[in-house]
């Protein structure tokens, strides 16, 4: 009888313990893991907390890799005073020929409207940002931000309106973003030499810490095995037929380009939002660079 009750107590104390593990990871733990200052990394309930003090910001990273898919953070900015912050969340392949698609959310002082600047590096080759400012204010609530990849586009999305559509146009000889497995990202760190109105407004460490809170990140992707060749890799996540599998739908035929509805919203968000454009920027590109004439 003795020895039962100890069995007992001790599966109540597992569980209990197992519980308590469970609230704190479940959600992010299958996905992601602390890839800079895991002590800036802050579960809180169901939350993940990114930190940013005069010590140090944080950042975390998928575990795994993907050949196309859909990246999804939803998250509430720094509140108040977040001049001189910026928190980023992107996916991004690894070496000097890497590919790169970023959302980065400029601070500013408070009651000041946050930018979002998305970028796209392709072969290693960046300087395609765009600057929107948002028709909400995102450090009220949480948000949804996308990215979505597959053989044809790469969009971004902000609570499933398009803000920006980096299109296939390998016919014109425009190099697009393929076979390099890419992970997912997200970190907050300093900028103030540039991130608000040009650097003129600088972090005041006084208003510390400067949190980004993460309700959730979802990624539904062609993942990388481990072990797997990526030639393999390569071939499964992209020579298969349209969502012939049923499970990667990012690779459907209506997902090779926008729908009637999502490109009007696109028109709209960018008519309305739209404060740089690198594409019009003839200072900078006397010649538009070919993706933007194409
Ligand atoms: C960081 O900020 C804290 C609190 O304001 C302060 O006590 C500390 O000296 C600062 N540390 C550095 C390295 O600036
Ligand atoms: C910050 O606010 C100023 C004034 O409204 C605005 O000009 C600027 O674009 C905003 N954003 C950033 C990142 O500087």
């Amino acid at each position: 009888m003795a020895d039962f009750r100890g069995v007992f107590l001790l599966g109540v104390v597992l569980f209990v313990a197992c519980s308590v593990t469970g609230v704190r990871g479940t959600k992010f733990d299958d996905v992601i893991q602390a890839s800079w200052a895991s002590d800036h990394l802050i579960y809180d309930g169901e939350l993940l907390k990114l930190k940013l003090d005069n010590f140090s910001g944080a950042g975390f990273a998928s575990k795994n890799k993907y050949l196309y898919g859909k990246a999804t953070a939803e998250v509430k900015l720094v509140e108040g005073d977040s001049a001189g912050t910026v928190t980023a969340f992107y996916m991004a392949s690894d070496g000097v020929n890497h590919n790169e698609f970023d959302y980065e959310f400029l601070g500013n002082t408070t009651g000041e409207p946050y930018l979002v600047q998305t970028n796209i590096y392709v072969n290693g080759i960046g300087n395609k940002e765009q600057r929107m400012d948002l028709w909400f204010d995102p450090t009220a609530d949480f948000h949804a931000y996308s990215i979505l990849w597959n053989p044809r586009q790469v969009v971004f999305l902000v609570d499933d309106t398009p803000i920006r559509v980096y299109a296939n146009h390998e016919e014109s000889g425009v190099v697009f973003p393929r076979d390099q497995p890419m992970g997912v990202y997200s970190s907050i760190w300093n900028a103030d030499d540039w991130a608000t109105q040009g650097g003129r407004v600088k972090t005041d460490w006084s208003h510390a810490p400067f949190v980004a809170t993460y309700r959730e990140v979802r990624i539904d992707g062609c993942g990388w095995g481990a072990g797997e060749e990526l030639a393999a890799a390569v071939k499964r996540c992209s020579e298969s037929e349209w969502g012939k599998e049923g499970r990667y739908w990012w690779k459907k035929k209506d997902m090779e380009a926008l729908s009637v509805h999502q490109s009007h919203q696109l028109l709209w968000a960018r008519a309305k939002h739209l404060v740089y454009d690198y594409c019009a920027d003839t200072a900078r590109f006397p010649v538009p660079p070919a993706e933007c004439k194409a």
